[in-house]
């Protein structure tokens, strides 16, 4: 789930990995730990909390000596966040040690069974489980003992294994969760995600499910489950390292908010050609186009927000029915797809398990399958049929803003595309559309220099319990994405509501004082939002709106009122999220919350 990394080479391995470590923290972690092997004994040290405590614990790595080791950052699933489930996990003579990301779905009966044969457990884990199997199979071949283990084992994972009687290999596999290796100056690298190598290369390769990988100082070897080598080429990463640094803002976060006129310029750019919008990397003739019955949008998260606005105007553009469901729904109801149907995986990561899972169960019914995804190279991007990337760049911060953006952008981009092909739209309209997409950026940064009055205003809500947003149609998406993004970093509840809606029961919450945001962009929709307004006020809420510009109708329905530059009724998205990622923003860190890292979240969610 979170992070792995692992080194072997001619230097010390401890320092490696911890920095390793620090660039995977931002996916969100509640335990940290390394082990290290030299001359043929493994010491390891772990603990609970931040990755900080396992630095301070080794002097930054200086009192593990050794140039081969692993290291984990933890975000627990079987066992509570403490030292003890923490990883590294050894076997009782200490000659096996493992770190893992992921589950291992049948490690009771497994546990159970080397209970039987003697097996003593120390932790709670369901990882300890693979570290005893190793043991349990050892024959003095890693390879062949892995592959025995990986045959008895159901979930996913991602592992570093290191076998004392073998001090200058480092072994890794996995299946279902990301797993790259990276060949540096001094010797070779394993990791989760491509941050934790980039300081030392950034020629990398992915490795497949089942496949095992052997590195020593100068080699790396590929084998699948029949022992056979594989051949992969490397991938040249040509992200900016400082890309990956907070580059003088407070948080990431921030940063990132600021990355956004970038971002969204270049996911639009290279796909418009001429006034109109070409999609190389589509994978969807014209013919193919035309004949799509109906659209799945399917994703997690923000990125099924993101989804729900592309129904929006999907639907609206290019008539052509569009459902969007949460991948962890649609992979287990039997959903009616087939070979007429497309499905669009959105997901940043591309690591998401379920939008996986739903991806394979889409393409498996026959649907063709098109990802939106950011991180190049990742699982949803390889295994989709054809993938549009979102070029935000990597994203760390936990809560997304950048690739969110990209990810609209990129639903805008293939509306247009697939009414253009469908004739559902006029030159002039198209035209039009094209202007107001180059628009974007020059706003959002409009926007983003108006951070200090959404400052002021976020610094009088810090106290609150509760806090509605409320919208009607495409408001109403966007009013999920501004909820989220509160409450997954501010930890303050708040719920978004088609406003329509309030009345049916959720108005009864509303009290002297309740923060209601309203979203107002729909110029066919101003005068029932205005009514829903003057609903909740007159029940004492305090109403914050955001609309556009010229709609002074709003200040007498509200108390706040914030503008947004002029769009088309399309693209309002893009801009009116921007208040609220601030506005979400600036109450956590007026609160002292941890940004980048809020409680019991992760950046990438590779477990179901
Ligand atoms: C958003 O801020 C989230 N932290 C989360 O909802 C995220 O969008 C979701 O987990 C999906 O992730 P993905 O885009 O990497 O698939
Ligand atoms: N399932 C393992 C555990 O709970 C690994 C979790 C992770 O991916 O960090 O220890």
């Amino acid at each position: 789930m979170c992070g792995i990394v692992g080194y072997v080479g001619n230097e010390q391995a401890a320092p490696i990995l911890l920095d390793g470590l620090e660039k995977l923290e931002y996916r969100g972690y509640d335990s940290a730990g390394i082990a290290v092997c030299q001359d043929g004994k493994i010491k390891m040290t772990k603990a609970k909390g931040r990755l900080k405590v396992v630095g301070e614990l080794t002097h930054n790595g200086e009192t593990l000596p050794g140039t081969l080791g692993i290291g984990h950052t933890r975000w627990a699933t079987h066992g509570e966040p403490s030292d003890v489930n923490a990883h590294p996990h050894m076997n009782k003579e200490n000659s096996i040690v493992v770190v893992h990301n992921g589950i291992i779905e049948n490690y009771l009966k497994l546990k159970n069974r080397l209970i039987e044969k003697g097996y003593e457990f120390v932790s709670e884990t369901d990882t300890e489980v693979v570290t005893q199997m190793l043991d349990y199979y050892y024959n003095g071949n890693p390879l062949q003992t892995i592959i025995k283990v990986m045959h008895r084992m159901e979930g996913s994972y991602a592992l570093g294994i290191i076998f004392n009687d073998h001090p200058h290999q480092l072994y890794a596999v996995r299946k279902d969760s990301p797993l790259i290796v990276g060949k540096a100056k001094s010797g070779n690298i394993i990791a989760s995600d491509v941050p934790a190598v980039l300081k030392y290369t950034r020629d990398v390769y992915f490795i497949e499910n089942e496949e095992i990988v052997c590195l020593t100082e100068e080699d790396i070897e590929i084998f699948n489950v029949d022992e056979e080598i594989v051949h992969k080429e490397s991938v040249r990463i040509d992200w900016d390292v400082n890309a990956a640094e907070k580059g003088g803002y407070e948080h990431f976060m921030l940063k990132e908010m600021y990355d956004q006129p970038k971002a969204i310029a270049d996911t639009i750019s290279p796909r418009i050609k001429d006034g109109k919008i070409e999609i190389e990397e589509l994978g969807l003739s014209d013919e193919m186009i035309r004949g799509i019955r109906k659209i799945f949008v399917v994703a997690c998260g923000s990125a099924y927000h993101a989804g729900i606005t592309g129904k929006y105007v999907m639907e609206d553009l290019a008539r052509i029915p569009v459902e969007v469901e949460m991948a962890s729904e649609f992979r287990y109801r039997n959903p009616i797809v087939g070979e007429d149907t497309l499905v669009i995986i959105i997901s940043q990561s591309g690591e998401t398990a379920d939008s996986l899972a739903a991806l394979r169960e889409a393409k498996g019914k026959g649907a063709k399958v098109l990802g939106i995804v950011n991180v190049v190279g990742s699982s949803i991007a390889r295994e989709a049929d054809s993938v549009m990337y979102t070029w935000a760049g990597p994203e760390i911060a936990v809560a997304t803003t950048k690739a969110y953006s990209c990810q609209l952008v990129s639903m805008y981009l293939l509306s247009m595309k697939f009414a253009q092909v469908l004739g559902r739209i006029t030159d002039e309209k198209m035209l039009n559309l094209v202007e107001d997409l180059k628009k974007i950026p020059d706003q959002v940064e409009l926007l983003l220099s108006h951070k200090e009055r959404i400052q002021k205003f976020a610094n009088r809500y810090l106290a609150a319990k509760d806090i509605f947003f409320i919208g009607r149609g495409i408001d109403y998406a966007i009013s999920m994405e501004g909820s989220l993004k509160l409450k997954e970093i501010s930890y303050i509840h708040s719920e978004a509501y088609a406003a329509g809606e309030l009345k049916h029961g959720t108005i009864s919450l509303v009290e002297d004082g309740t923060l209601v945001a309203a979203v107002l962009t729909q110029e066919d929709l101003y005068k029932k939002m205005l009514s829903n307004m003057v609903e909740v006020r007159s029940r004492g809420a305090f109403v914050l709106a955001v609309t556009q510009e010229g709609n002074d109708e709003v200040e007498r329905a509200s108390d706040y009122v914030i503008y947004i530059p002029n769009t088309n009724k399309y693209f309002t998205n893009s801009l009116a999220v921007i208040p609220l990622q601030l506005f979400g923003y600036y109450i956590a860190v007026g609160r002292g919350c941890d940004v980048d890292k809020p409680r019991n979240l992760a950046k990438s969610v590779t477990v179901e």
